[in-house]
C-alpha cells in the first residue's frame, strides 16, 4: 500500500503511522485522515500488531485541519458530509479497540490536538505546543476539542484555552493532566516505541479491555463503571493467556502470550 501524506512502518507488535506533511505543518486534509483510517484499519487486521503510536514531524505533530480547505467549504457541505468525520481516520480512532499512543513534538493544534486527544494517551517532547486556535478563524473545535479537553484539564482550563486560542507548552500540558510524560525531541520515537513495545507484550486480551474499561470512565456514573470494569475483569479469567500469565509468574518465568 503506498500513500502520499503518511508513513506507515512495523515494529515487532507496534504500527506507526507518521503523518507526512511537511509543506503544510501537517495539516489535516481529508485525504491525509483518510490515509490514517486505512492505516488503522490494516493494523487492526493485523494479529501480529498489539499497539499503535501516530506521530507527526520534529516542527509539527499536526498544524489542525487544512484552513485552505475549510475556507471552500459550505456549511451545507460540511453538514451533509458531517466533515470533519467524513474522512475515516477519525471514525475508525473512535472505534478503535487496540492501544494507540500520539507521539508529540512541536506544533498540536486545532484537529491535530484533538487528533491527539483521540489516541489513548500522548507521549510530548520539550518542545510541544497544544491548543484548539479555531476561535480566532471564528470557528470552534469541532472533532472532539471542546468534549475531550474539558475532560482533560477540566472545564476552567478547557474554557480558557478554546476561548482566548492561546499554545500551553509542554510542562503546563503535563500538569494539566493532558500528557501522560515529557521527552526530549532527540527521544521521542525511541521512548513512544519502547512504551508501546510494553503494551504491545501484553495479552491483548487484558489490554483492549482495560482500554475499553477506562474509556467507560469517561461515559458511565461510577457504580455502572466499577460494575462494568468489575465484568470485564471476570471476563480475562476465560483467556488462555491469563492462565499462562499466572502461571509463568509462579514457575519464575516469562509469560508467553498468544492473544488467545
Ligand atoms: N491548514 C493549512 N495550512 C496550514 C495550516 C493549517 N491548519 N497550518 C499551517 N499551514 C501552512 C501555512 O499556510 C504555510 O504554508 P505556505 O508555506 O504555503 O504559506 C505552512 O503551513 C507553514 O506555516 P507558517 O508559515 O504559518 O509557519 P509558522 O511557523 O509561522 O507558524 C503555526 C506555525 C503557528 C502552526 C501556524 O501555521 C498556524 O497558526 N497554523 C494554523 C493553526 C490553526 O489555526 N489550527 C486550527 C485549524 S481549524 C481546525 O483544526 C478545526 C477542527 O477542529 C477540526
Amino acid at each position: 500500500m503506498s500513500y502520499q501524506y503518511i508513513n506507515v512502518s512495523n515494529h515487532d507488535g507496534v504500527g506507526e503511522i507518521k503523518l507526512h506533511r511537511p509543506d503544510a505543518m501537517n495539516a489535516l486534509c481529508a485525504a491525509l485522515m483518510e490515509e490514517v483510517g486505512t492505516a488503522l484499519q490494516g493494523f487492526a487486521a493485523d494479529d501480529t500488531i498489539n499497539a499503535v503510536m501516530i506521530t507527526g514531524s520534529e516542527k509539527a505533530f499536526a498544524a489542525g485541519a487544512d484552513i485552505k480547505d475549510m475556507a471552500q467549504l459550505s456549511c451545507v457541505d460540511a453538514v451533509q458530509d458531517d466533515f470533519p468525520f467524513s474522512a475515516s481516520g477519525w471514525t475508525v480512532l473512535k472505534e478503535y479497540r487496540k492501544p494507540v499512543i500520539a507521539a508529540v513534538s512541536g506544533y498540536c493544534l486545532g484537529g491535530g490536538c484533538e487528533l491527539a486527544m483521540s489516541c489513548d494517551f500522548i507521549i510530548a517532547t520539550d518542545t510541544a505546543r497544544f491548543g484548539q486556535p479555531e476561535v480566532k478563524l471564528a470557528i470552534m473545535p469541532g472533532a472532539g476539542g471542546t468534549q475531550r479537553m474539558a475532560r482533560a484539564v477540566g472545564k476552567a482550563r478547557a474554557m480558557e484555552l478554546c476561548l482566548t486560542g492561546r499554545f500551553m507548552d509542554a510542562e503546563e500540558a503535563l500538569e494539566a493532566g493532558l500528557i501522560a510524560y515529557i521527552t526530549t525531541v532527540d527521544r521521542l520515537h525511541g521512548d513512544t516505541l519502547a512504551t508501546a513495545s510494553t503494551i504491545a507484550a501484553h495479552s491483548s486480551i487484558s489490554t483492549q479491555l482495560i482500554k475499553e474499561s477506562i474509556n467507560q470512565a469517561f461515559e458511565m456514573p461510577l457504580s455502572s463503571g466499577l460494575l462494568f470494569e468489575r465484568r470485564m475483569f471476570q471476563t480475562c479469567f476465560a483467556s488462555e493467556d491469563r492462565t499462562e500469565g499466572m502461571n509463568a509468574f509462579i514457575d519464575k518465568r516469562p509469560p508467553a502470550f498468544r492473544n488467545r
